[in-house]
């Protein structure tokens, strides 16, 4: 293995284009271990490896574009969750249930995985529903999540005898009621309640302030009634087709400081304490959803499974034993941190060009083989990611440059910024790492560009293997639903 340590420097001068974030990298090989789990490295003659199986053989085995990931990773941040907040709130006397938030990467094969590693799974449609079934998950460990869940979803959540349904609505409450009489069954629900916590991150993805579509609101209104939440409570507890299980809710993604779940978990359990208080209940669960960011680039921080546990453990029991209430049972929901890291992308590199931005200041545009339509968090938020040269190691110079993709858009960038060796030429390999986790979930076919293969890679035994666990499509696979001509 070469090139793992991580060399940065303010020294080097820098592209006066570049964002105050990007250092010029030391050795432009290196892998950042923060940004990079130990499953990638560079193989003996340079070459980026995905669990010692070079890049090279994967993109002529699989083609480019390719989502390869590590099964190996994905498992273990999987452990890593369970583990973490399993012990971190068993100290302090309550269990936790880890549901994988499927949306940000959930395939039959993946369900499995997630399975084996003892979590549950979270879905957010009829869609992510027949995934998780099909995967084998038990539905006793599913969870339907969604603010607009049309009859169908809930009677097929219901039929199947999920879990939980968390409820987004006084509508849906009735609706879920409705249906489940019909059905003659008990619903399971958790309601969902917006803490009006503003989490600091994309206004997009920010999801427990008051002014957005998902929840119920914890805040009474003007004229001094019951909250939204409160009046949830109050329909679910009177209607016996409803096993109202706990309350819900979700502050945001790509979430760094702890601070933004603690509080929610204060005024969640403070709203528990009082929904106990007024109907005689005690509600055993409290979810607190997902959202723990990760790394994309050397400007991203994030916190340790283990260190995120322990300090919303200790927040909770306190608030619990102030409240004067048990500790409810915990559940996390989290997608991206645990598929984000598994998985990076390779692409070929085909045209490069070279504009002058400002006098003295040039950028390099990179053009790939894919772009918006396997990778659409650039452009859908702004992300930034990083990208390294693939196929072998180079010793020129690094240049500032701008990745970007083959589609008829001139906001199709898949990395903004990014220092790459000035060598690079067309058919080179670039990787784009960390794009575990919402990017085949909102691949499209933009331009009629088929979707790119799923790889999935595992070190099992002394022999890794490579193997697709979605075949890329084909130009017939999109012609397949046109009924023209
Ligand atoms: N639970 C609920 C109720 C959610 O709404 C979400 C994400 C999660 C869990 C998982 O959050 P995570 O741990 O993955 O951050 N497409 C956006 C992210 C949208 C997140 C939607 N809800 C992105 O690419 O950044």
């Amino acid at each position: 293995m070469i090139g793992v340590s991580v060399g940065r420097t303010d020294r080097a001068a820098g592209s006066p284009l570049a964002p105050a974030w990007l250092s010029v990298p030391e050795d432009p090989a290196a892998l950042d271990p923060v940004i990079w789990p130990e499953a990638f490295g560079r193989g003996p003659d340079g070459v980026l490896t995905v669990s010692g199986i070079p890049a090279t053989e994967l993109a002529e085995r699989f083609g480019t574009p390719a989502y390869v990931y590590s099964e190996d990773v994905l498992r273990a941040r999987a452990r890593a969750f369970r583990d973490a907040f399993g012990e971190a709130f068993a100290r302090i006397g309550a269990e936790v249930s880890v549901y994988y938030a499927g949306k940000s990467f959930l395939t039959t094969e993946v369900v499995r995985w997630i399975r084996q590693e003892g979590l549950n799974v979270d879905t957010a449609s009829g869609g992510e529903l027949a995934v998780a079934l099909r995967g084998g998950m038990e539905p006793a460990r599913i969870a339907l999540h969604g603010n607009n869940k049309s009859a169908a979803e809930i009677t097929r959540a219901l039929d199947a005898g999920l879990g939980r349904i968390v409820v987004d609505s006084l509508a849906e409450i009735e609706l879920v009621a409705r249906l489940a009489r019909t059905l003659g069954v008990v619903a399971p629900v958790m309601i969902r309640v917006t803490p009006g916590v503003h989490a600091s991150t994309h206004e997009f993805i920010a999801t427990a302030h008051e002014d957005q579509k998902f929840g119920l609101s914890l805040a009474a209104p003007e004229d001094g009634g019951d909250s939204p939440a409160m009046q949830a409570v109050a329909a679910c507890v009177v209607d016996p087709a409803l096993d109202l299980r706990g309350i819900h809710c979700h502050i945001g993604s790509q979430i760094f400081d702890a601070e933004g779940f603690g509080t929610a978990a204060e005024r969640v359990l403070a709203f528990m304490a009082s929904a106990d208080e007024r109907f005689g209940l005690e509600l055993p669960e409290l979810d607190l959803g997902g959202g723990y960011g990760i790394a994309y680039t050397e400007a991203d921080t994030p916190r340790p499974a283990r260190e995120i546990a322990e300090s919303l453990a200790d927040r909770v029991a306190a608030a619990a034993s102030a409240l004067g209430i048990a500790v409810p049972h915990l559940s996390i929901e989290p997608g991206r941190a645990i598929s984000g890291p598994a998985a990076c992308t390779l692409y070929t590199v085909g045209t490069l060009k070279t504009v002058t931005v400002e006098p003295g200041a040039q950028r390099r545009y990179v053009s790939v083989d894919g772009g918006m339509s396997d990778n659409a968090r650039p452009v859908l938020y702004g992300a930034d990611y990083t990208a390294v040269l693939a196929n072998r190691v180079s010793a020129a110079a690094p240049v500032l440059s701008r990745v970007v993709g083959k589609h008829c858009e001139s906001g199709d960038v898949v990395v903004r910024d990014v220092y790459l060796p000035e060598d690079l030429a067309p058919g080179d390999l670039l990787a784009v790492p960390a794009t575990g986790a919402y990017c085949w979930a909102l691949s499209s076919n933009y331009n009629w560009v088929p979707r790119p293969p799923v790889v999935a890679v595992r070190a099992a035994g002394a022999q890794p293997d490579a193997r697709l666990i979605v075949r890329g499509e084909t130009e017939d696979d999109l012609l397949a639903r046109d009924l023209g001509a």
